[in-house]
């Protein structure tokens, strides 16, 4: 028995269908058949009940499915493995990250990691999410640190903590001399600005499931592509917006930022990295993020 059989007996269980398959896999259905007849012989079972509409498993076919899945997997999770020793090997690490956290801890964790291992080359992408999760899959980065909640087997995903979320407005908003806390129903009867447009899901959606949650609706919402953007149309007094507390170090004219009075108004940073990767790199990174959170007064996992 021959990989290329296992793949073609779960492309047929899967597409339910030997001509469907067959078009997936790029191939005419007769030698799609044969093959899948000759694993019948070796095996000497049959997995498909012929004649059946649309193609079902027999009970052995079910049984071989599963195991067939799990050796699949397996040789998923060695190629990925390969391709990192290949990029261990050529001495590179790559981090994916969203833009928003390099207004955070992110620019300390390059450094400090750029000061333990002087000799690999360190790859940065701003990647989204999203792309986070494609890119760890096909190797193309080591590690990911983004805020969505991504659930995936081949992904493992570490909380690094919850940030705070505050308010950007333009200086001449009321609330900046405002004594009182402010709320998102403060900001209500104001343009909302929200980024990134695209991809979604995205940060964009955690701010407004924050004011739906509440049974609150911005009177407008502004879509832009990523945060500077977003600053600018606060400065421009277009409205107002909800960023990560780190982006207030980033003092830009013409914005103020307050705090908001709102319990669960966070945002998480994850860390994301391929399931079973067992590189000493990603110890190390989480050594450096570990300490750096020590020496900030900030608690990791929380
Ligand atoms: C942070 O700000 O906590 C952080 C940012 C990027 C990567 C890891 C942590």
């Amino acid at each position: 028995m021959e990989l290329r059989h296992l793949r073609y007996f779960v492309a047929v269980a899967r597409a339910r269908s030997f001509t469907r398959a067959a078009a997936e896999l790029n191939m005419a259905q007769p030698p799609l058949s044969r093959q899948i007849q000759q694993l019948e012989e070796e095996l000497g079972s049959i997995l498909f009940a012929r004649g059946s509409r649309p193609t079902q498993l027999t009970e052995q076919g079910r049984l071989f499915y599963e195991q067939a899945m799990q050796v699949l997997e397996r040789i998923d999770d060695m190629q990925s493995v390969m391709r990192r020793l290949q990029h261990v090997s050529r001495n590179r690490f790559s981090m994916g990250f969203v833009a928003s956290t390099l207004y955070g801890r992110l620019p300390d964790i390059i450094r400090a990691y750029r000061a333990a291992r002087p000799g690999v080359e360190l790859i940065l992408l701003e990647l989204t999410t999203i792309e986070q999760m494609a890119a760890l899959k096909e190797g193309r980065i080591d590690v990911g640190f983004g805020r969505l909640p991504i659930d995936d087997p081949a992904i493992t995903r570490v909380l690094l903590r919850n940030e705070t979320l505050i308010a950007a407005l333009p200086l001449t908003h009321p609330a900046l001399r405002r004594k009182t806390p402010l709320g998102l129903a403060d900001l209500t009867d104001e343009t909302l600005i929200i980024y990134p447009k695209a991809p979604r899901p995205s940060y964009a959606d955690q701010v407004l499931s924050l004011f739906r949650e509440r049974g609150l609706k911005p009177a407008a919402l502004h879509e832009v592509r990523e945060l500077q953007t977003a600053l600018g149309l606060v400065a421009a007094e277009v409205g107002v917006c909800v960023v990560p507390a780190a982006v207030e170090r980033f003092r830009r004219d013409n914005v103020g930022y307050r705090a908001l009075d709102e319990v669960g108004a966070v945002s998480p940073i994850f860390m994301s990295t391929r399931s079973g990767d067992i590189s000493g790199e990603i110890g190390l990174i989480t050594g450096i993020i570990q300490d750096i959170y020590r020496k900030n007064r900030i608690v990791f996992g929380r």
